[in-house]
């Protein structure tokens, strides 16, 4: 039997591309693992209803962790226009499947490294090296929310809340409210991990990214939980700062900062600035990770426009394979493979059409793979 088993899933669009750019790798890295081949994406909804077939969490409850490269989602109105005939008007309501595997498998870190390749012309700089920990289950994504407010919701906000006033007057059906939810454990258990991480790879600090000063309860939460981890790692300096500055601080000094921590929608966001100052989406991958469960992705999209065409950027989905040999224990092989992906960009042969070359997914694939 094998040592790991991994399920794999391609989803939509140029997935499938960069998947099979992954697999040229894999092929390479030899690794003594069974790769199981798992239904995911727009296909499934269109003509079974659901994107996240059970069939594929039966398979994903058997295996170690998972890769997945993307899929296609669209509006709610869209997705039941696209349905199947015989599955219209059925009341199917789509949704994300990666959100639900995350909420599904207790898949509580997204983790963000962004770090810039040598020799990547889209770099903002070449010395970057930032780390995101975005909490991935809780907060303004856990899916809480209420249009039109129901007449209960409101009472109880009216009644514990003298702020409601300021919405006195205001028709229930006019009003929207999006819940932001953390818990102590779920704010402990993410900034632990960054301190985890910034310990293992020699981070000097760690920086906690909300905004207490205004939002008092949850961000409050997680600094005031924060501050106590954090004394647990008397060698890593905690920094904190409020999200809207810290957009700023990463635009005009992102080389002073290593290891950063963050809640759901705040995380998001200041990963994907992180990200695109290191190259952007053709670069950026991230771990969805739990305490025995992950899920490994490009942050990518499905990019209908160039799907099939072999022309985007491999390397977000190979940093993701990189990540899960990293998750593994397979520390070598996931140092060698990055060093594979820095050299092949460094050199700069081989590029795909993002960094101004004209080679192919495959191509800059089996070129990192050559390197190996
Ligand atoms: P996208 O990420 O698919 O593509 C946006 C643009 O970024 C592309 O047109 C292309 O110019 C560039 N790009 C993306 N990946 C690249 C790569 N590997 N190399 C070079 N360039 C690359 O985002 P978009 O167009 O907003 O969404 C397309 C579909 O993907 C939608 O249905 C959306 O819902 C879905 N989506 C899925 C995600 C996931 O699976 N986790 C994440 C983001 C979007
Ligand atoms: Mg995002």
């Amino acid at each position: 039997m094998a040592k790991y088993k991994i399920a794999v899933m391609p989803g939509d669009g140029i997935g499938n591309d960069v998947m099979d750019a992954a697999k040229i790798v894999l092929d390479r890295i030899a690794l003594d693992a069974e790769y199981i081949p798992a239904d995911i994406g727009w296909e499934f909804w269109r003509t079974e209803g659901e994107a996240l077939p059970q069939r594929t969490v039966d398979i994903l409850k058997t295996c170690n962790c998972a890769l997945f490269a993307a899929i296609t989602s669209k509006p709610k109105e869209e997705a039941e226009a696209e349905l199947i005939p015989e599955l219209q008007g059925k009341g199917l309501v789509y949704r994300s499947p990666i959100v639900r595997l995350r909420q599904m498998f207790d898949l509580y870190v997204n983790l963000r490294p962004c770090k810039a390749f040598k020799g990547n012309p889209l770099n903002y700089r070449d010395d970057i090296d930032l780390v995101v920990f975005r909490e991935n289950t809780q907060g303004l994504y856990a899916g809480v929310e209420f249009h039109p407010l129901p007449d209960e919701v409101r009472a109880v906000l009216e009644k514990h809340s003298p702020r409601m006033a300021a919405f006195q007057g205001v028709p229930s059906e006019d009003i929207a409210v999006s819940t932001r939810i953390f818990t102590r454990e779920g704010c402990r258990r993410i900034v632990r991990q960054a301190f985890e991480y910034a310990r293992k790879f020699g981070y000097p600090t760690v920086t906690l990214v909300e905004k207490p000063n205004v939002i008092r309860e949850t961000s409050g939460l997680m600094v005031r939980e924060g501050r106590k981890i954090a004394a647990e790692y008397p060698e890593i300096e905690l920094w904190e700062t409020n999200v809207d500055a810290m957009a700023m601080w990463l635009v005009k000094n992102p080389q002073d900062y290593g290891v950063m921590v963050s809640s759901n929608m705040f995380g998001d966001i200041i990963s994907d600035l992180a990200a695109q100052l290191v190259g952007g989406l053709g670069f950026a991958a991230s771990g969805n990770i739990g305490d025995d469960m992950a899920v490994f992705e490009p942050t990518h999209g499905s990019a209908p426009k160039y799907a099939g065409q072999y022309k985007v950027n491999p390397t977000a989905m190979l940093m993701a394979v990189k990540l899960m040999l990293d998750w593994l224990g397979e520390t070598e092989r996931a140092r060698a493979l990055e060093q594979a992906i820095a050299d092949t960009i460094a050199e700069g042969q081989v590029r795909t059409y993002d960094m101004g070359g004209d080679s192919g997914t495959l191509d800059m694939a089996q070129a990192i793979a050559d390197r190996l």
